[in-house]
Formats: C-alpha cells, sequence, structure tokens
C-alpha cells in the first residue's frame, strides 16, 4: 500500500507537536492505517528556529506553493491560524483536490460557508475536530456516533487560556496579567490574546458547535459575546460565598425554532460538574433527544492534546483514501439540503438569574432606590448582601434576582448607572442553574 504524503503549512506550537507526534508514533498509527502516514512538506516562513522536532533534511519550505501543488501530497493540514493567508492556502488546497485539515476556527466561524461549499464542488473533506476543544473528539462525536439525535443544550468550557486564568484567580487569589503570561509561555494562548480573553475564540468555537449541532449556519456575528478582562477578585470571591463558581460558559439553546448563543462570564453552581473543570481543561456538556444529558472532558489547549486532534482527522481521510472513497460526511454532518434556517433570539428576551454588584453611595436611602428600580422593572430580588464600610467613597451591594429578562434588567441598570446612588458602572453576572 502507498503512503499518505501529508503537508503541513504553520510550524507554530501546534504544527511542531503534529510533527512530534507523527515522528513519535510512526509505527502505531502505520499499525493502525496498515500504510505510513508521511509528513512530507513542512512550509513556515520562519525554518531556522528550532522547534525541538527532529525534521528529516528537505522537509522544511518557505514556500506554501510547496505543500499546495504537490501532487504527491493528498492531506493538507492547515495551522497557521487567522484570516489570511490561511483562507487562500485552504482555498487552494481545495482547488487542487487535496482534503484540509485545520484547527482553525476564527477562519472558519467567518468563512466556513465559503470553504465548505468548496470542499463540496471539489468532494473533498475538510475537517476541523482541533478547533473545538483541543484534544476531545467532540465534532466527530456529534456528526458521527451522536448524529442521530436532535440536541436542545449544548453548554461548553471552551477556551482553556480563560479557563486557566479563571482558576489561578479562584484557587490561588491570582492576578489577572500573571495569570495570563503563564497561559501564553504554556502555549495555550492565541497568537493575539485578546482573541481569548474577550470571548472571541469561545464564540468562534460556539459557532462550530451550533452549526453542527443545530443544522444551521451560525456564525460569529450572530453570538453575543463577552470576555473575563473585566472580572475582579471581590466578583469571584461573592460568587464563592453564594455556591458558584465564575466560568466563561457558552451557551446554546434551542427554543422554540429560536437559538440562544452567548458567551459570557457565568457563574455555575459549585457542585456542577462543569464547575470542577479547571486549568487548560475543556468540557462541552449537550443534552440529545434520545441520548440525553453527555459531557465530554479533556485538554482544550496546547501542543500534545491539538496534534492528537489533528492527526485523528488526518488518519479518518487517510482511510477514505485507502478505501478509495470520496468524503463521506459533510463538514457540519448536514446534508446541504437539510440545513435549516433558524433565528437568533436577540439578548433582551433571554431569560435568565443574575449577580448585580453595585457600588452604592453610602447614605440612607440608597438601597431602598436601587431595591426600587428593580422592582419598578418588574425584577425580583432573591438575595441581597451588604458588606461592611468601605474605605472609599462607596459601599458593595450584591443582589441576586430571581429569574428576570435581560431587557428589564438591562432597562434598570441605566436608570441606576444614570444615578447619583452608585459611583460607577454595575457589574453584572449571568447565572446558569440547571446546565440541562
Ligand atoms: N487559545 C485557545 C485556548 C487554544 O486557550 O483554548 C485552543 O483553541
Amino acid at each position: 500500500m502507498n503512503d499518505i504524503k501529508v503537508g503541513l503549512l504553520g510550524f507554530g506550537t501546534i504544527g511542531a507537536g503534529v510533527a512530534k507526534l507523527l515522528l513519535a508514533n510512526a509505527e502505531h498509527i502505520k499499525g493502525k492505517l496498515g500504510t505510513n502516514l508521511v509528513l512530507k512538506r513542512i512550509a513556515d516562513l520562519d525554518i531556522t528556529t528550532d522547534r525541538g522536532v527532529a525534521v528529516p533534511e528537505g522537509v522544511l519550505t518557505t514556500r506554501a506553493d510547496d505543500v499546495l501543488t504537490d501532487p504527491e501530497i493528498s492531506v493538507v493540514i492547515e495551522l497557521i491560524g487567522g484570516y489570511e493567508p490561511a483562507k487562500s492556502f485552504v482555498l487552494k488546497a481545495i482547488e487542487n483536490g487535496k482534503h484540509v485539515v485545520t484547527a482553525n476556527k476564527a477562519l472558519l466561524a467567518l468563512h466556513g460557508q465559503e470553504i465548505f461549499a468548496a470542499a463540496a464542488r471539489k468532494n473533498v473533506e475538510v475537517l476541523f475536530e482541533a478547533s473545538v476543544g483541543g484534544g476531545i473528539p467532540v465534532l466527530s462525536a456529534i456528526r458521527g456516533n451522536m448524529a442521530a439525535n436532535n440536541f436542545s443544550t449544548v453548554f461548553g468550557i471552551l477556551n482553556g487560556t480563560c479557563n486557566y486564568i479563571l482558576t489561578k484567580m479562584t484557587e490561588e487569589g491570582a492576578d489577572f496579567a500573571p495569570a495570563l503570561k503563564k497561559a501564553q509561555e504554556l502555549g495555550y494562548a492565541e497568537a493575539d490574546p485578546t482573541f481569548d480573553i474577550e470571548g472571541v475564540d469561545t464564540a468562534h468555537k460556539l459557532s462550530l458547535l451550533l452549526s453542527l449541532c443545530f443544522g444551521t449556519r451560525v456564525t460569529f456575528s450572530d453570538i453575543y459575546c463577552e470576555g473575563v478582562s473585566s472580572l475582579t477578585a471581590t466578583d469571584i470571591s461573592f460568587a464563592k460565598e453564594f455556591g458558584y463558581r465564575i466560568k466563561l460558559l457558552a451557551i446554546g439553546k434551542l427554543d422554540e425554532g429560536r437559538i440562544e448563543a452567548r458567551v459570557h462570564p457565568t457563574m455555575i453552581p459549585q457542585n456542577s460538574p462543569l464547575s470542577d473543570v479547571n486549568g487548560a481543561f475543556n468540557a462541552i456538556r449537550f443534552t440529545g433527544d434520545f441520548i440525553g444529558p453527555v459531557m465530554f472532558y479533556g485538554r482544550g489547549a496546547g501542543m500534545d492534546a491539538t496534534a492528537s486532534a489533528v492527526i485523528g482527522d488526518v488518519m479518518d481521510i487517510g482511510r477514505n483514501l485507502l478505501a478509495g472513497i470520496g468524503r463521506r460526511t459533510a463538514p457540519l454532518g448536514y446534508l446541504d439540503e437539510s440545513m435549516r434556517t433558524l433565528t437568533i433570539k436577540p439578548m433582551a428576551e433571554i431569560v435568565s438569574k443574575y449577580y448585580l454588584r453595585f457600588s452604592a453611595v453610602d447614605q440612607p436611602g440608597a438601597l431602598a432606590k436601587i431595591a426600587g428600580a428593580l422592582g419598578d422593572a418588574g425584577i425580583s430580588i432573591e438575595s441581597m448582601i451588604q458588606t461592611g464600610r468601605s474605605t472609599g467613597d462607596a459601599v458593595p451591594v450584591v443582589i441576586m434576582t430571581h429569574e428576570a429578562g435581560e431587557g428589564a434588567v438591562q432597562k434598570a441598570l441605566a436608570v441606576i448607572d444614570a444615578s447619583d446612588i452608585v459611583t460607577e458602572k454595575t457589574h453584572l453576572i449571568r447565572i446558569e442553574e440547571s446546565l440541562d
């Protein structure tokens, strides 16, 4: 049996992990495929920096075309990241009849439709398991063994960098900046870490999950997105006091034909399995109509785990090549004619419980005015804490609400924040109790 030749675009952290895995587990992979998976070329602008992998001579090149136009290469792995030149290279690989494996969630969240359509025309695979949940085989499970289910909810901790930072802040009282620096050193963060901390990376991943789960095209701009950069140690400590942990949660719900699609810091009960997902680990919890609740857990970032997902995809394509068949499953798992058009529920219409932390002026009647504004908007208070006097001009007042509409909450906060009873903008964190 002929070897399967693979070309790699991008020799960064994950690219080095892929090369390392292919060299280290070559015999193991051959034992499963029945043939060698050979990394024929690696293209990167920088081919001199030592990545700690002994790549055979003649493999490295600075020209992407050495990968894209090599007739022997049947699978192109794109690990450049970002939009360009990754998009042009992926489209060129497809045009040249090559199958594509990518970890590029940003590219697919924005340009997936164009790329998938090109792949359909050429009857080639585009697989992207590594783009969501690092090494966790979640996309292939949705397309594969869970395909018979209708899904109703998806909850995910999908960004290793944020989860690492929040874990350090919660467990060790660490400050935000050094925790981020450490996550970058460990190779978890994106080239631009604002994508991690502002929730953008999580929203990219959620758009892919929702497209696969609900059979509709959800793109990045459909998703409400708030990151973790404005979270404070004070909020983390209040969360503990109320029996919650704060996670950057991706939330997808199908509700009477409309989709809730949002990413934001979320308080979840301390005793829920998702609250125990720590460090760079990710977890995704689904509810399907026949499978019921199911949760995937594993390493969501880092070179080795992500390389595992990349090579799993390559092996999948390799099996098709060896069997002499083209692609068997559409990238989103749905036939084009079965895709649905579902609308996204506006944020103002979502219903949630809320944690609200006011910086109230320390004067008689301030609390009554806050409660009054909430009451006027129809928001009912579940519990409240006012801690001792602060040294500044304000005291923290924390109110946990019963379920309320986001529109009403924002209306009440607009009134309160514009008044002279608070000294700064109110901190709002949504609470998710049931996770079903
Ligand atoms: N920057 C991403 C994260 C890498 O921190 O999760 C994995 O997609």
